[in-house]
């Protein structure tokens, strides 16, 4: 079964996202586990009741490093797990790149996920300058490294999520070649292998630009364990585009 992350970012406030949240839930039925809807903190809790009782799954779009405490303005895990999250987007390259989300941060929330039995979504990615750079690779791997190396994880009962977005590919319409993507997604199955104990289940999809045009080429390969979709699965038009899919 191929899985599509739905990032509803900033797109949407909290009735819109509720109006959406029913839409889909009436308009595309899905299997169980195969689609995850990540709406914002605000709206988690009313989307939670739409979701309840149908096939999709509820996610995050962050998560903060410590589970309770004096942190003016984060949400724990542990808020997360009783809103009904299953999983959480980490590592963004928004956040990266405009909220100088840390290395040491990201990594530190894959910790706080992992405690709070939450499927973890890794974005990993270059940006467009370190691809022509012939630097792509090693920027990954270094993201890979930064966040997955030595965590005190030996049997996880849960699959840890790599979504490979390149920078430049996100909300600009401009997809990444196939090509591009197998190569890469079959490179950070190598470097999990290395990092990851061999009974951690690893899942690698892709993002950027993903919309109805391009999403069956790339589901299409066998290293591409799924999408992540940000822009194309805020609209109304997504429960076309899930039907389309599962159909
Ligand atoms: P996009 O965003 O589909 O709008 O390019 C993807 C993402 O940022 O996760």
């Amino acid at each position: 079964m191929k899985l599509v992350v739905a990032n509803w970012k900033m797109y949407l406030g909290v009735r819109e996202s509720v109006a959406l949240a029913k839409t889909l839930a009436k308009n595309a039925k899905v299997p169980r586990g195969a689609v995850t809807i990540c709406p914002s903190f605000s709206a988690l809790g009313s989307v939670a009741g739409v979701l309840k009782k149908t096939g999709y799954s509820l996610g995050a779009q962050d998560i903060a490093v410590e589970d309770r405490g004096a942190y003016t303005g984060e949400v724990s895990g542990k808020d997360l797990r009783e809103l009904g999250c299953e999983v959480v987007i980490i590592g963004h390259s928004e956040r990266r790149h405009e909220l100088n989300e840390t290395d040491a941060e990201i990594r530190k929330k894959i910790m706080a996920a992992i405690r709070n039995r939450l499927k973890p979504v890794l974005c990993v990615g270059e940006t467009e300058e370190e691809r022509k750079s012939g630097k792509a690779e090693m920027v990954v791997r270094h993201q890979l490294e930064s966040a997955l190396k030595r965590l005190p994880i030996t049997h996880y009962p849960l699959p840890i999520t790599v979504a490979y977005e390149p920078v430049w590919a996100i909300g600009t319409g401009r997809d990444a070649s196939k090509e591009d993507v197998v190569e890469m997604h079959t490179f950070i199955r190598t470097v999990c292998k290395r990092l990851l104990p061999s009974s951690v289940r690893v899942q690698v999809l892709y993002g950027g630009s993903v919309d109805r045009k391009n999403i069956d080429s790339f589901l299409a390969e066998s290293a591409v364990d799924g999408v992540l979709v940000g822009g194309a699965s805020a609209r109304a038009s997504f429960a076309g585009l899930l039907h389309q899919l599962l159909h």
